[in-house]
């Protein structure tokens, strides 16, 4: 998708107090974040996930770039409800950035 995984690691620091990514990551605020490109919205096992998010995933919502690059920019307008209480992440190349960091992990 043309964004940097090294620089999205260090965007990914935004997002550490509530996820964690990568081997051995667990649960925190926020649901695991390894393998959440092509993930379906709602699913990671053992997250207790708003009835907004488990929704949208039901609804077919899938976590392809697109659709993360939509939602961090504006989190609660692109999941009317969810529980992500996080603005968003200003700069698109932000996301971009991110989104290849996350990419580049292997689930778990
Ligand atoms: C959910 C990414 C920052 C709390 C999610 C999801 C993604 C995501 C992709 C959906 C996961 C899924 O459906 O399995 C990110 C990224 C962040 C970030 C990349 C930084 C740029 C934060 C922050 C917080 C947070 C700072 C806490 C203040 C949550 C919570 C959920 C969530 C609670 C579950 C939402 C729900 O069930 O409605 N995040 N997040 N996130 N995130 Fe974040």
């Amino acid at each position: 998708q043309g964004g940097d995984a090294a620089l999205g690691e260090t965007v990914f620091k935004k997002c550490m107090s509530c996820h964690a990514a990568g081997e051995g990551a667990t649960n925190k605020v926020g649901p695991v974040l390894t393998g959440v490109v092509g993930r379906a919205a709602g699913t990671y096992e053992g997250f207790n996930y708003s009835q907004a998010m488990k929704d949208a995933g039901a609804g077919g919502l899938v976590w392809t770039p697109e659709n993360l690059a939509q939602f961090l920019a504006k989190p609660r307008d692109f999941v009317k409800g969810t529980k992500m209480s996080f603005a968003g992440l200003a700069k698109p190349e932000d996301a971009m950035n991110v989104i290849a960091y996350l990419a580049s992990l292997s689930p778990p």
